[in-house]
């Protein structure tokens, strides 16, 4: 089971970077185009809102399941050392942070007026979200493999 939710949270990753780089550009364009916001943009910003949330999903499974996850913090000493660190610590909160700041990105352009509003909530949320999941991506042990 291990193995198997590994390799899924770490393919998804693939595609769920992809799908916010992706939306972010999307909604720029839309922004900067000044057309109307349809329900087309809300569901392209929604593949990339589902992709994380799954991901979000297997991360807190894989999180008590990882030997290198809760089990490293709950053992002690993880603190000291700062590869332990990012996978029982960092990457966990970092990300449920940028998940929830995504969230709230798709979430808030519902409710807005303008469309200009709606793409802006989108781009600047997703790329904020973006560049935190970017910065606790434990990169050695990704690309590393
Ligand atoms: C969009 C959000 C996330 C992305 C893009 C992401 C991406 C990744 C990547 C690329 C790895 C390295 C995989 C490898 O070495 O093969 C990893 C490892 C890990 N992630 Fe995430 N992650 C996300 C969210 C989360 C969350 C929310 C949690 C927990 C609550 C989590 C828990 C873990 C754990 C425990 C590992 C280490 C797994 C192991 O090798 O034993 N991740 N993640």
């Amino acid at each position: 089971m291990y193995t198997g939710l590994q390799h899924t949270h770490s393919g998804l990753a693939y595609l769920a970077l992809l799908a916010l780089v992706l939306v972010i550009i999307w909604a720029l364009v839309g922004a900067l185009s000044g057309r109307d916001f349809q329900e087309k943009d809300r569901k392209i910003a929604l593949i990339a809102f589902i992709l994380c949330h799954i991901q979000l999903l297997v991360g807190l499974i894989l999180y008590f399941v990882s030997p290198i996850g809760f089990s490293l913090l709950a053992g002690g000493g993880a603190m000291s050392d700062a590869t332990a660190r990012l996978t029982a610590l960092e990457h966990p909160l970092i990300n449920i942070l940028a998940i929830v700041l995504i969230s709230v990105g798709f979430i808030r352009a519902k409710k807005l007026e303008s469309s200009t509003a709606k793409f802006r909530s989108i781009y600047m949320m997703y790329a904020v979200g973006l560049l935190l999941i970017l910065s606790r991506i434990p990169w050695a042990s990704w690309l590393g493999n």
